[in-house]
């Protein structure tokens, strides 16, 4: 029997779990250190007008298709038309949505466990037990199975209990106190000596680089992988809306909170680098470059906590709590796409349906595990460099040419019956037919160079 559909309870609810998608590894790691490396300020300028002006509308296009169709993205993109080539081409589309929502949360499932890792850490040394802390520090297949497998573990608990037990009640818990660590961690290195060094390099735009178009491009695939565009994921907490929920203003929140975050994620990362260069520990690689990469969380940070004396544990502890709990709510809304496909196409029950999927994911990590330097980069490439942008292409070709304008216009004046004489309605029919695919072709283009 076809069980009840899900639905937020409150717009606070919708906001902080669709925030919580958002906001994540790349918001609190990737963005301050592509902006490390990209010149700073500026590219922080570019990251955040191209949020608004591009990432937004595309944004809107899966919210609004999600809350069009209020099914899981294959039967919803499948529905959009009653052409039977647009039915296959949505059925394909959301087929390839589910498979990289799959892949990508395979990875994340591992750096997630490392961020884990990290946190027990230094419990295990507060707690004397040595064995416990060596073993976590040893980057070893079964430590990194046993500590995916517990991310993995979380994540499906929260996805079995449902959209307003699970999603909704855990990111209300979560996203209030992923901002007060934030919060706290930023206070506390700021007053550290070398830290206004970090603030003036993130801050102080270098107006040379503004134009520059290796650094527009990767603010552009910064902003779609930040919004957690292009699989699904959005379309299917939109689907979960009310229809009295206003979708513009929705989507503006929901870019405006991941993109705050992001840029307060920066306020934390770039001091905490020059902090640690003061530190007298390296920062930059021999060839003069900023070290960004898995060395700056897991040695550079590491090594600053450890020169804190005693204090620097509990910043330690904080500082991986705090990406524990960004990735987990990120994990949550990737793993509700399959879920929400098996219990709306073949009425599984929503805890079967979590566990299978969530099961079939952790074996896809753990191969990834085995085979890592084979296969970790490569899963990452394939689906954030070209399965995301080609998706996200998709759906807004799906938003703007298969739905059409009087469906959008119905879809979207619930909720806000004035749309149609705002800003808004005369501009993003024509952004997210024209400019937004355009310029997602452009970024593609530009990572295959
Ligand atoms: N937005 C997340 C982050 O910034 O870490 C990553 C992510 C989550 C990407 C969900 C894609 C997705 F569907």
């Amino acid at each position: 029997m076809a069980q009840p559909r899900g639905q937020f309870s409150s717009k606070i609810g919708f906001l902080l779990a669709a925030a919580g998608s958002a906001v994540g590894l790349g918001n609190i790691w990737g963005f301050p250190t592509q902006a490390a490396s990209n010149g700073g300020g500026a590219f922080l300028v570019v990251y955040l007008f191209l949020a608004f002006i591009l990432a937004y509308p595309a944004l809107m296009a899966e919210l609004t298709i999600g809350r069009y169709a209020r099914a899981n993205v294959i039967t919803a993109l499948e529905g959009l038309s009653s052409n039977s080539s647009a039915r296959r081409a949505g059925q394909f589309v959301g087929i390839a949505a589910v498979a990289v929502a799959v892949f990508i949360l395979s990875f994340y499932a591992i750096v997630a466990g490392w961020m884990l890792a990290e946190f027990f850490s230094p419990l295990a040394a507060k707690l004397k037990a040595t064995n416990v802390e060596l073993w976590l520090d040893d980057t070893s297949f079964t430590r990194n199975a046993l500590v995916c497998g517990l991310m993995s573990i979380l994540t499906a608990a929260i996805i079995a209990r449902g959209v307003e037990k699970g999603i909704e009640a855990w990111s209300t818990r979560l996203m209030p106190l992923l901002f007060a660590i934030l919060l706290g961690l930023i206070v506390y290195v700021l007053i550290q000596p070398g830290a206004m060094s970090g603030l003036a390099a993130y801050l102080i735009p270098a107006p040379s680089q503004l134009l520059n178009p290796q650094l527009i491009l990767s603010a552009l695939g910064q902003a779609f992988f930040s919004l957690s565009l292009g699989v699904g994921t959005m379309l299917i907490y939109g689907s979960y809306l009310r229809d009295t929920d206003n979708l513009p203003r929705m989507g503006v929140s929901v870019t405006l909170l991941d993109t705050g975050f992001a840029f307060t994620a920066g306020l934390l990362i770039l001091p905490a680098i020059y902090v640690a260069d003061a530190r007298g520990i390296a920062v930059f690689s021999e060839a003069g470059h900023l070290i960004a990469g898995p060395d700056l969380i897991f040695q550079v940070l590491p090594a600053l906590f450890d020169s804190m004396g005693s204090t620097g544990s509990w910043v330690a502890i904080a500082f991986f709590a705090l990406m524990s709990i960004a990735a987990l709510t990120s994990a949550i809304s990737l793993l509700e796409v399959p879920v929400s496909v098996c219990v709306e196409r073949w009425q599984i029950t929503r805890p079967t349906a979590a566990c299978l999927s969530g099961g079939l994911i952790f074996l896809i990590s753990l191969i990834i595990v085995w085979h890592f330097e084979t296969l970790f980069n490569a899963v990452i490439t394939a689906t954030t460099v070209y399965g995301q942008p080609l998706l996200g292409i998709a759906l807004c070709v799906f938003a703007g040419w298969v739905l059409h304008r009087h469906q959008l216009l119905k879809e979207l004046s619930q909720g806000h019956p004035e749309i149609e004489h705002t800003l808004f309605w005369k501009v993003w029919p024509f952004y997210v037919r024209f400019v937004c695919p355009a310029l997602i072709i452009l970024t593609f283009l530009q990572s295959l160079r």
